[in-house]
């Protein structure tokens, strides 16, 4: 027969368990809505980076096909180079032809600070004199001072002894 004393713990068990119960459902809520937020923040995070996804794909192969007239072969002697624009008038490019007769181009805004970038003739690189910033002529690359990426490579074709700008490369590494 119970007792009071037992009466009383039963109740307070009750309660526990009451209490159990309800710390249960709360955790169980509390995962769900969890899992909920964590999922929308996902989708929505996705859908706001597929532009840079679409733009980051397009900059991987040839980005601009305009064919711009540069200069005659004959007025570029080995050695040398010409500043045009490409692929718009507000985008600075060098043409070189080396001393090796190859003919090479870029836009030449330093892809450290956007200072422009020469040709040097007494080294055959590509000079940055900001802080002294060197390319590789024949690639692009950087090759010492601050900058860590090559300058956008400019496709070139020769039609009659006349240098075309056709395409341009951006390229990342
Ligand atoms: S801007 Fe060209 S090296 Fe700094």
């Amino acid at each position: 027969m119970p007792n009071k004393e037992n009466k009383g713990k039963k109740t307070e068990d009750m309660i526990n368990l009451v209490d159990n119960l309800n710390q249960k459902d709360d955790l169980n809520y509390n995962r769900r809505a969890f899992l909920k937020s964590a999922v929308g923040a996902s989708i929505t995070l996705g859908l706001a980076t597929i532009p840079f996804s679409i733009k980051a794909m397009m900059d991987d192969g040839v980005e601009d096909e305009n064919r711009v007239e540069i200069v005659d072969l004959e007025d570029l002697p080995k050695g040398t180079s010409v500043n045009f624009n490409y692929p718009t008038e507000h985008e600075p490019a060098i043409l070189v032809h080396t001393p090796r007769g190859e003919l090479k181009a870029y836009n030449n805004k330093c892809t450290h600070l956007q200072c422009p970038v020469f040709y040097e003739k007494e080294n055959d690189t590509l000079l940055c004199p900001c802080h002294k910033g060197y390319f590789n002529v024949d690639s692009g690359h950087p090759e010492a001072g601050p900058p860590q990426r090559e300058l956008p490579l400019i496709e070139l074709e020769v039609h009659n002894g006349t240098v075309y700008a056709v395409g341009r490369k951006i390229r990342h590494g």
